[in-house]
C-alpha cells in the first residue's frame, strides 16, 4: 500500500478526529476535539490512500528546540504496511527542515515502532518538566506505562 503524506488542511479536520477517537478511548493517545484539531491543523500530516485519510500524525510545540511526537495512528485494519513509518519519517524531515538541532522526542506505549525509526529510549527525568502537565488530566496517570524516547539520527533502519 503506498499512502501519499501531505500536510492536512481544515477539511480534515473530522476524517482526522474520527481516525484517532478510537484509539483514545482505548487511551493509547491522548484525546484531541475537533476543535483542538482544527487549531493546530497546521502541525497534522496525514496519509491519503485512494483519496481516504488512513493515518495521521501531528507534533506539539515545546519552543523552537523541542518538539513532541503525537498523536500517531493509522486507521484500525491497515496497520502493518508501512504508512505509520512513513508519517514518522515524514514529521522528522519537516521538523529538521525548520527547526534544525530540535530534540524530537515521543512518549509512548509502543517503544519498538520508534526504535526501528532511530528514537532511543532515555530516562523520563532527563525530558523538561513543562512536558508532564498533560499528565495532570490523563486516565492512567498513576499507572503510567510509557516509555520516553528521543530521536537519534545514527541508530534508524
Ligand atoms: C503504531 C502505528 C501508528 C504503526 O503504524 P503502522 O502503519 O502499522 O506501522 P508500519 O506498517 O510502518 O510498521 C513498521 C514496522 O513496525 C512494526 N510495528 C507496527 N506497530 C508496532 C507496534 N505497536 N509495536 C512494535 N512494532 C510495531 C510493524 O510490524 C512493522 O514491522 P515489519 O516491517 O517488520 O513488518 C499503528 O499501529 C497504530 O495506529 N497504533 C495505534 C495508535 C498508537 O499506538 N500510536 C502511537 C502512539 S505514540
Amino acid at each position: 500500500m503506498q499512502a501519499e503524506i501531505r500536510e492536512a488542511v481544515t477539511s480534515d479536520v473530522e476524517s482526522i478526529y474520527r481516525l484517532l477517537a478510537p484509539y483514545s478511548l482505548e487511551n493509547i493517545i491522548l484525546e484531541r476535539s475537533r476543535k483542538d484539531i482544527s487549531n493546530s491543523i497546521d502541525k497534522f500530516l496525514v496519509a491519503v490512500h485512494n483519496s481516504a485519510i488512513i493515518g495521521v500524525v501531528s507534533y506539539y510545540d515545546y519552543g523552537p528546540m523541542l518538539k513532541e511526537v503525537r498523536s500517531l495512528a493509522v486507521k484500525k485494519g491497515l496497520g502493518g504496511r508501512g504508512a505509520g513509518s512513513e508519517l514518522v519519517r515524514e514529521l522528522l524531515s519537516t521538523l529538521h527542515g525548520k527547526f534544525p538541532g530540535a530534540k524530537v522526542f515521543v512518549l509512548t506505549y509502543s517503544p519498538a515502532f520508534f526504535i526501528r525509526l532511530g528514537f532511543v529510549e532515555v530516562a523520563r527525568e532527563t525530558l523538561p518538566e513543562k512536558i508532564w502537565k498533560d499528565c495532570d488530566h490523563c486516565k492512567n496517570r498513576d499507572n503510567c506505562g510509557e516509555t520516553a524516547l528521543v530521536f537519534d539520527r545514527g541508530t534508524g533502519k
